[in-house]
């Protein structure tokens, strides 16, 4: 399944309807989860996350419908838990010269998982890579939830991609909160923040506080899990 979330901007990810524990067996997910990937073409094309190395197939699959893989320019890893970047070993033997793009935590921790030299591009807060018409920036956002995570926003289409933050473990066939049961989302929401985020509620605040400063407008919220904010996309950082 592939969805397109803004013109030249998809959805590429997986919908994993039967996980029902994550993070060992601490985490319950009865909903399920998804491992979201965004897909953005412009002169340069960049692919925002991978998946579950499971799914590898799954993701590339997904790429293979919209344009040849091998024309990925950039590979964004905001986070190095396996969840999101576990489809990069299957991912980058059809693209050994793209240059992957992460925190310096992130190329530290990648690099342990998977033992490969990739073409390691490392950002941080207020860096920007010019795709052609529109560009992405980065900011860095240690312990939400991870030493090494890192928020992607896309000018333009306006979409901000911060990873785990603003995710819920919810499997649906929708994409868009505008289409799902907002109690059942939000169950999830509250959920997910206190599994992994609550440690760190200290963190969060500064860091929206951060994000507001950079007056980047944002049209959706496209987190690495669970359905993607795209009516009234504040409201969940309100809630957090
Ligand atoms: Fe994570
Ligand atoms: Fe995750």
């Amino acid at each position: 399944m592939v969805v397109e979330l803004k013109d030249g901007v998809y959805w590429v990810g997986v919908v994993d309807w039967n996980i029902k524990h994550f993070h060992g067996h601490e985490y319950t997910t009865h909903r399920g989860t998804t491992y979201n990937a965004y897909l953005i073409i412009d002169e340069k094309i960049a692919l925002v996350d991978t998946v579950y190395g499971p799914y590898s197939h799954e993701l590339i699959e997904n790429i293979e419908k919209i344009i040849d893989i091998k024309k990925i320019d950039y590979v964004i890893a905001n986070h190095a838990e396996t969840d999101h970047s576990g489809g990069l070993p299957e991912l980058m033997k059809f693209i050994p010269e793209a240059t992957v793009v992460v925190s310096e935590k992130g190329k530290e921790s990648i690099y342990k998982h998977y033992h490969y030299h990739w073409n390691f591009k490392t950002v941080k807060t207020g860096d920007t890579i010019s795709l052609g018409k529109n560009s992405l920036v980065f900011v860095s956002a240690p312990m939400l939830h991870w030493p090494d995570s890192m928020f992607t926003y896309l000018t333009g289409k306006n979409i901000l991609m911060p990873n785990d933050a603003f995710g819920q473990h919810y499997a649906s066939s929708s994409r868009f909160n505008d289409e799902v049961d907002m109690v059942e989302v939000y169950q999830e929401a509250i959920k997910y923040y206190t599994n992994i985020l609550t440690p760190f509620s200290d963190l969060v605040i500064k860091k929206i506080d951060e994000f507001k400063k950079l007056n980047l407008p944002v049209d959706s919220i496209a987190p690495s899990h669970g359905i993607i904010w795209r009516e009234n996309p504040m409201h969940i950082v309100e809630k957090y």
